[in-house]
């Protein structure tokens, strides 16, 4: 998960002095080698550079804007911190444990670059309002980056359902055959499960958009700050009204967690249908070729690799928002150094979350639905008895009634090794209930498929409906 950053112990680096610290003024020991290593968050934060960055500038730019830096240091310190990202990004740039952290790398590497005037960036501000502000613009963009994979996704999920509108499948409650239903309804019910997780993605992105800084360590600042404007040079919608809050708050973190964690439970639940119909047990649908891989030992397998990994992975996310809930149990306000701990969850959901979308985005179109099979499947378990008892409803026997009669035919039916529909009409009636010919109709799948035309119902035509009114759900935020 880290990168690789040779720890204290794995290739000695010289040890540093305390006093060489940006903090070091007060100490007379130098730091422990491995509490250097063991405190360090370089690893895995560096990762927040060009939000660091960007923090910075718009932190030094609103000090000048309030004379409290001049306009040269300013620019030099603009000059100094945009080269610094350049290297960064070119993968120039050095870091170092004895640094600690993204943000004392680079502000000693604008001292080194820019100089004297370097170490006056730190005005007014605090690592403590610093990181924060950095991990909000990280999950901001992460959240934005996310909604295009769930977009593409979603998008995908619309078009299978045009596809197989028409295509009848069984439908099942505790996985026993329970109604025909339409491979387009089934694969919109998957389509709602993310449209949500979109919809929850944008709402915790308003309480990510609200700007920490200014808080300093924990108490604001001596100096005449102006946040509204860096909130405004930043795009932050807000600006966080408490400081010790500001500081200390990851309820946004927790809630984009959570939002990740739904999310994958989602994919988890899609993943699980995707093995069971692939199986030679369900046989409902061919993934393609290039999504499986094969057995090391048995010449015959195809294995679905990559719905199984992805229903897998919704467990170490989920992990991760519990991970961060108990990271903030029974803190007390303000900043802790426990904080540090929110970044490789946050991180490794991100990514984790964005693989799964993309494989899903990628995968969807690929599937090769067997629809004979799936028309066989569908007739199969009597799937069409509620129909005949709703049948016999309208014909005026009440519903109780109307189920122990049907449950009576099936039970006849399962005697004889044949469906519903080859049992003659005395024998569906139970001699006295009112059963004509129609109902031989009704038994069948696509009966009971065009039967249920409603709202939300499964109809073919329903679902073009749903599908068209899906597009524009898409576009509309
Ligand atoms: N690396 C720290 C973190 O991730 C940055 C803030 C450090 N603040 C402090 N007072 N030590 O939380």
């Amino acid at each position: 998960m880290k990168p690789s950053i040779p720890a204290a112990d794995a290739e000695p680096q010289p040890q540093s002095q305390a006093t060489e610290k940006p903090w070091g003024g007060r100490f007379e020991q130098a730091t422990d080698r491995f509490v250097e290593a063991f405190t360090a968050s370089v690893a895995f934060d560096r990762r927040l550079y060009a939000q660091d960055i960007a923090g910075s500038i718009a932190h030094a730019t609103m000090l000048a804007e309030a004379g409290i830096l001049g306009a040269a240091e300013q620019q030099q310190i603009v000059a100094g911190l945009t080269a610094i990202r350049a290297e960064i990004d070119a993968g120039h740039f050095t870091w170092s444990v004895a640094r600690e952290d993204v943000h004392m790398n680079i502000e000693s590497a604008l001292i080194a670059r820019i100089g004297e005037v370097g170490k006056k960036l730190h005005t007014a501000r605090s690592r403590n309002d610093q990181v924060a502000t950095d991990l909000r613009l990280y999950l901001r963009d992460t959240v934005d980056v996310l909604d295009r994979q769930l977009l593409r996704l979603l998008g995908a999920l619309l078009d299978f359902a045009e596809r197989e509108a028409d295509t009848a499948m069984p439908g099942f409650t505790h996985l026993q055959p329970a109604q025909p239903i339409t491979l387009g309804h089934h694969v919109l019910a998957w389509f709602e499960m993310l449209l949500r997780d979109r919809a929850r993605f944008a709402d915790c992105r308003k309480r990510v958009n609200v700007l920490p800084l200014g808080a300093a360590a924990l108490a604001g600042t001596t100096f005449p700050i102006r946040r509204e404007r860096v909130a405004e040079l930043l795009g932050f919608a807000a600006v966080a009204e408490n400081s010790l809050d500001a500081v200390s708050d990851r309820d946004f973190a927790i809630e984009f967690a959570s939002c990740a964690a739904l999310t994958m439970i989602h994919l988890s639940r899609i993943a699980e249908e995707l093995v069971l119909w692939s199986s030679q047990q369900f046989r409902f649908i061919e993934l393609p070729d290039a999504f499986c891989t094969g057995s090391s030992i048995m010449p015959q397998k195809k294995n679905p690799d990559v719905p199984e990994l992805v229903r897998g992975k919704s467990g170490r996310v989920t992990g991760h928002l519990m991970g961060l809930l108990m990271l903030m149990k029974s803190q007390p306000l303000a900043y802790n150094k426990d904080n540090q701990e929110d970044k490789e969850p946050l991180f490794d959901t991100a990514d984790t979350v964005h693989d799964c979308l993309r494989a899903f985005a990628d995968l969807i179109p690929a599937i090769e639905p067997r629809r004979e099979h799936l028309l066989q499947a569908a007739a199969q378990g009597f799937t069409t008895a509620t129909d005949f008892a709703d049948y016999l409803v309208r014909r005026g026997v009440p519903f109780r009634d109307a189920h122990a009669i049907v449950g009576q035919a099936v039970r006849t039916a399962i005697a004889k090794g044949c469906d519903l529909a080859q049992l003659s009409l005395t024998e569906l009636g139970g001699g006295h209930a009112p059963v004509t010919e129609e109902i031989y109709e009704l038994l069948t799948v696509e009966g009971a498929l065009l039967a249920r035309d409603h709202l939300g119902a499964t109809a073919p035509a329903q679902v073009r409906a749903a599908i068209v009114r899906g597009r524009k759900r898409l576009s509309s935020r």
